[in-house]
């Protein structure tokens, strides 16, 4: 046993010091120390050894080992530095031009969106809420005051589950999820991916980004919502932003607004993402429905509220000018890349 353990030392070192790249060297280690290698087979066949020799041998087994390893490593720097020289030698090699760029990540715009307003409405005492995105239908229609047969569903095609759950269409479930877990007053946002069943192009997704944002008090005033949904928008744009307000028929809220932003990719010209109207819908908003207040166990005739639904994925496409919306969920990483910060 110990002449062969000598033998295939003899033979493991000198086909090291033989070995001429680093790809030969690999393979020999493989070959000598690897989980299946030569080294291992030995120790693996201790069980036909005589108990008494067991230590001996064990002992001559690492020190070969050893041996083995120290002769990898010290070939491996000799190749290296034999390489490095090679180089150096070379008149062709230039020491001093930089190394190819290395990949750095960075954050999705979706992402840095939703820190952003998140940062602005914590900043206003607003909680962040977040909420399933598997929904029950009483959350995402009924309590919102959308019954079965009301045609406000045909709105928003919905994806059903075998369960009888659905994808969210929207976040505004998130208000009565709020107003049952909250002691009114209170202030929350509650962003998220919501889905519909939708025919996709540059401005609509099947799969895409909203705020719900709510504000329960007593007394609040469609002046007061005004107010909020202006501050916010300049907030988020970092400077005057052109926008209007047309009347919206939602029926969780009542009086209903959509608040339209002058497209930022076109300044109003008319372009894809505006479908040339030179506007983008971005912000519907209301007065929470008492019927809504109701459902979320808050008496109307002591509660307020306003409410806002903000399209997460068209203030993407208007705050970095992208032209089509299918580029944020494409997972594209050319398109991520490009809003690296620094
Ligand atoms: C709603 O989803 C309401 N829940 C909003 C709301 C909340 C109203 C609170 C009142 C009070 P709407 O279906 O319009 O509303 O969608 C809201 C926003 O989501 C739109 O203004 C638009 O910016 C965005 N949006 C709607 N459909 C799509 C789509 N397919 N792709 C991308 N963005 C969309």
């Amino acid at each position: 046993m110990f002449d062969q353990l000598d033998a295939l030392k003899l033979e493991a070192l000198g086909a090291i010091e033989g070995a001429t790249d680093e790809g030969a060297l690999r393979e020999l280690e493989v070959h000598y120390l690897g989980r299946k290698g030569a080294i291992t087979a030995v120790l693996k066949g201790m069980g036909s050894v005589p108990k008494e020799d067991r230590p001996k041998i064990g002992q001559h087994v690492n020190v070969l080992r050893n041996a083995v390893e120290g002769a990898i490593s010290s070939r491996r720097v000799a190749l290296e530095t034999a390489r490095i020289q090679a180089l150096c030698a070379d008149p062709t090699f230039d020491a001093t031009l930089p190394s190819p760029p290395t990949h750095v990540g960075a954050l999705h715009p979706v992402n840095s969106v939703t820190a952003h307003i998140e940062d602005v409405f914590r900043a206003m005492g607003f909680y962040l809420l977040d909420y399933p995105e598997v929904e029950t239908e009483w959350h995402n229609f009924e309590a919102l005051n959308v019954p079965a047969d009301h045609p406000a569903r045909d709105m928003q095609d919905t994806f059903w589950l075998k369960s009888g759950h659905l994808l969210r269409t929207q976040t505004s479930p998130g208000q009565i999820r709020a107003m049952k877990t909250f002691e009114a007053p209170f202030r929350a946002i509650v962003p998220g991916k919501v889905f519909r069943y939708e025919r996709i192009d540059a401005s609509h997704e099947h799969t895409f980004h909203q705020v719900e944002g709510i504000m329960i008090e007593r007394d609040l005033s469609v002046a007061n919502l005004i107010y909020s949904m202006k501050t916010l928008l300049t907030a988020i744009f970092e400077r005057e932003v052109t926008i209007r307000l047309r009347p919206g028929y939602f029926p969780f809220v009542e009086p209903g607004f959509e608040l339209d932003i002058q497209c930022q990719v076109c300044v109003g010209d008319g372009c894809s993402v505006c479908k040339r109207s030179g506007w983008v819908e971005l912000l519907p908003c209301g007065m929470v429905h008492p019927k809504v207040l109701e459902h979320g166990g808050l008496d109307p005739d002591e509660w307020s509220g306003w409410a806002f639904g903000l399209g997460l994925s068209r203030l993407v496409m208007m705050k970095y000018r992208v032209e089509d919306i299918r580029h944020l969920m494409s997972g594209d990483l050319r398109f991520v890349s490009q809003f690296r910060q620094g």
